[in-house]
């Protein structure tokens, strides 16, 4: 018999996702299953990641959450779904004779921590990397091996792509109770080296309209959705899946841009109509087709989630001339040496013929700043018992 410790804890990171087919419509809103499937690339831990402590123990009276040093209110219906859904697939496998008999450990409370390391108000994509780091966390505190991307996905649909790296599929599935609605890896972390991933974070406030809603409306509304999901998004699925398993960037960067077009467009097809682009999102559009047929080809492509930030895809051999573009088109303000974030881009030379074909007056400040990030692994567990963000009183750790 194992001794019983007072407490168990688990320390796991989980990454951002960035949708190149995008989801957006549920048909079941209690068990968040899409209209559509979606396809997305697994970015780089090393320069965005969530990282979630969970600790169950006999001791504790409730389960607590906080996150980023506050503690939240645990009662919050996609939290608890989380919790129930964890407790379940641990009751099962308990039940299904195969295990040793553990203590009573799915009956505990569980206490959770979780931080990003990248600032939540920049409007990035936290809460996919923070459910799919909840739930891988909470699955190895009590013992559960299935897959995760139900426990994941009821937090927050886009959270079940996070739970692998590389490509990811969410197929949407057709059964009414959810367990085919699964993420799938399409291809691997290391499959297309070259890829790379710049995030231009043009503005940090909080944005007006948020995916849950947002997307609600559209389904009850927008007739061009409908069609989408039906007549478009499955074509499209087989084509990116063809684009990225044969590295085709021209057929990846084409269709990314037409998926994110055409998701903005139901947007604006929704009634009322929502739109999530900038002046600045659309100097960015603007600028990326002007560079592209400079060069004759797709070199640089664009996708735009539920905000006006822009996720940039190129190849490494290009990313240091884009950048000068864009330091060009947006000239930082203030900040000239914090402008670029995560991997380093060496300083190249704009062209005059470049410099006149991108044809703009330069926005000074438009863009705050850049980080240059890649394809990178799905969620880890760290061993280091110095990484948890608990204490052994099952309380968060002061911040040093
Ligand atoms: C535009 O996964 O945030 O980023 O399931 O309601 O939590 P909920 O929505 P969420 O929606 C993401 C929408 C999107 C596109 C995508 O990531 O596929």
């Amino acid at each position: 018999m194992a001794s019983e410790k007072p407490i168990v804890a688990v320390t796991c990171t989980a990454p951002v996702n960035i949708a190149v087919i995008k989801y957006w419509g549920k048909r079941d809103e209690e068990l968040i299953l899409p209209i559509n499937s979606s396809l997305s690339v697994t970015l780089h831990q090393d320069q965005l990641k969530t990282t979630t402590t969970a600790a169950i123990s006999k001791d504790f009276a409730e389960d607590r959450i906080w996150l980023n040093g506050q503690e939240e209110d645990v009662g919050q219906p996609r939290l608890q779904a989380c919790l129930r859904e964890i407790r379940r697939l641990a009751r099962k496998r308990r039940s299904s004779g195969d295990e040793d008999p553990l203590p009573l450990s799915v009956s505990y409370k569980v206490h959770v921590a979780s931080v990003n390391n990248f600032p939540t108000a920049a409007g990035l994509a936290s809460s996919a990397a923070g459910y799919a780091c909840l739930a891988y966390a909470l699955a190895r505190v009590y013992g559960v091996e299935s897959d995760l991307s139900e426990v994941a996905r009821r937090g927050s649909g886009s959270a079940c792509r996070s739970l692998h790296g590389g490509f990811v599929e969410w197929q949407m599935g057709e059964r009414a109770d959810g367990k085919d609605s699964v993420a799938r890896q399409v291809a691997p972390e290391l499959h297309w080296p070259e890829l790379r991933v710049l995030i231009l974070v043009v503005s940090a406030e909080k944005k007006l309209m948020g995916s849950t809603v947002g997307m609600q409306t559209s389904v009850e509304t927008s007739p061009l959705l409908r069609f989408r999901a039906k007549a478009v998004v499955p074509a499209r699925m087989a084509e990116m899946t063809r684009c990225i398993k044969e590295r085709d960037f021209q057929g990846f960067g084409q269709l990314t841009m037409k998926d994110s077009n055409q998701f903005h467009a139901t947007c604006l097809d929704t009634f009322p109509p929502i739109s999530y682009l900038s002046d600045t999102s659309r100097r960015i559009i603007h600028l990326v087709h002007r560079f592209n047929a400079h060069h004759g080809q797709t070199k640089v492509a664009y996708t735009f989630d539920a905000g006006p930030n822009a996720v940039i895809f190129t190849l490494d051999n290009t990313v240091a001339e884009f950048v000068a573009a864009l330091r060009h088109s947006f000239p930082p303000e203030s900040n000239g040496d914090k402008f670029l974030k995560g991997l380093p881009v060496r300083p190249a030379p704009l062209s005059d013929e470049l410099k006149a074909a991108l044809g703009m007056d330069p926005t000074p400040g438009g863009v705050k700043y850049i980080i240059a990030t890649q394809v990178g692994p799905g969620p880890q567990i760290l061993d280091d018992p110095h990484a948890h963000l608990l204490g052994p009183d099952g309380l968060p750790k002061p911040a040093v």
